[in-house]
């Protein structure tokens, strides 16, 4: 069976810095559908230049833009024994998706962390990725050793176009519009977790590897 795990959260939950130390903890890779489009974006593909629009409003990108990108990536030989996704699914069609493709081939697990609205504007107006290799920073929590400098490859640190307070206001409307009744969806359907996202990283880590053994 492949083990699949699937994180919940609003935006800034952790859900990107949890995935990746879990994905280097249990060799799964991690696929973030944000940045998979980010990178179409940047790429200046076909698919990127449909979501660049939506994702600069803070709105969810079209599901068959969404849905291809996800399939396409999860069907590649490194997630052969499983994979954890990261900001996908985020509305009940996306939900269904996972389910007719992987519902028998795979384990299914949900992680969904928890967080205030206003700790995430606070959050997020303090992160800042590397556009070279996509690592996550918090200017307060998590800095980088050297200000404005990628600690893993000597890139360099930006601020994400869609971490302005009204875009970030939008994208926490826009998932409790939306995506916040999936979390009754992957409830019932059992084998789901709920963390506390505010906590800090080690204790994170340290709740979910206690929970979930592969
Ligand atoms: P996406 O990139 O998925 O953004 P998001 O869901 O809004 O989530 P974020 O990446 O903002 O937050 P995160 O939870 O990963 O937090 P992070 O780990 O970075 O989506 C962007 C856009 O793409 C969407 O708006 C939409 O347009 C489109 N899109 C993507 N997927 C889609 C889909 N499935 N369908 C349709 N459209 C889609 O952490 C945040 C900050 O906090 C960082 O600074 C980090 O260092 C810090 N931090 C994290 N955890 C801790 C901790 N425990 N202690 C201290 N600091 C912490």
């Amino acid at each position: 069976m492949k083990k699949i795990l699937i994180l919940l959260g609003p935006p800034g939950a952790g859900k990107g810095t949890v995935g990746n130390k879990l994905s280097q903890m249990w060799n799964l890779p991690l696929i973030s559908s944000g940045d998979l489009l980010r990178e179409n974006v940047n790429r200046e593909t076909e698919l990127g230049k449909k979501a660049k629009d939506y994702m600069e409003k803070g709105e969810l990108v079209p599901d068959e833009i969404v849905v291809s990108i996800i399939k396409k990536r999860t069907s590649e030989s490194d997630c052969e024994n499983g994979f954890i996704l990261d900001g996908f699914p985020r509305n009940l069609n996306q939900a269904k998706m996972i389910d007719e493709v992987y519902g028998k081939e795979g384990e299914i697990k949900t992680v969904f962390l928890n967080a205030d609205d206003d700790f995430i504007v606070e959050r997020l107006s303090n992160r800042r990725v590397c556009e070279k290799c996509g690592a996550i920073y918090h200017l307060i929590n998590i800095p980088p050793k050297k200000d404005g400098i990628c600690d893993k490859c000597g890139g360099k640190l930006i601020q994400r176009e869609d971490d302005k307070e009204d875009v970030i206001r939008n994208r926490l409307h826009i998932y409790h519009q939306i995506t916040a009744p999936l979390l009754e969806y992957y409830r019932n359907k059992g084998d789901f977790y709920e963390v506390d996202g505010e906590a800090g990283l080690d204790e994170i880590i340290k709740e979910i590897s206690g929970i979930i053994k592969w």
